[in-house]
C-alpha cells in the first residue's frame, strides 16, 4: 500500500510541523515531526499514513508539483 513516490518538505522557518494522519475509518494524528528552517523531510504515504498536514512555512514537492504552505511575510 505504500506509494513509492516521495513527498519532500523543506521548512522555511523554525517550528514547521509535519503531521501524519492515519489510514482507515478513524482519521487521527499519529506522528508529528518538527522541522527547523532549512531542514528537509522526505516521506511516503503508507498503509499507516493516508494524509499529511503541514503547519508553518514550507515548500512541499510532490508528483503534483510544488506548493507552499504558510503565510508569506
Ligand atoms: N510509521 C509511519 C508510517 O509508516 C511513518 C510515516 C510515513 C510518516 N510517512 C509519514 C509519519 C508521514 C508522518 C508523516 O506510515
Amino acid at each position: 500500500m505504500t506509494n513509492p513516490d516521495y513527498i519532500i518538505i523543506r521548512a522555511e522557518e523554525d517550528g514547521v510541523h509535519v503531521i501524519g494522519l492515519t489510514r482507515g475509518t478513524d482519521t487521527k494524528f499519529h506522528h508529528s515531526e518538527k522541522l527547523d528552517a532549512g531542514e528537509v523531510m522526505i516521506a511516503q504515504f503508507t498503509e499507516h499514513t493516508s494524509a499529511m498536514k503541514i503547519r508553518g512555512k514550507a515548500q512541499i514537492y510532490s508528483a503534483n508539483g510544488v506548493v507552499e504552505s504558510g503565510y508569506k511575510k
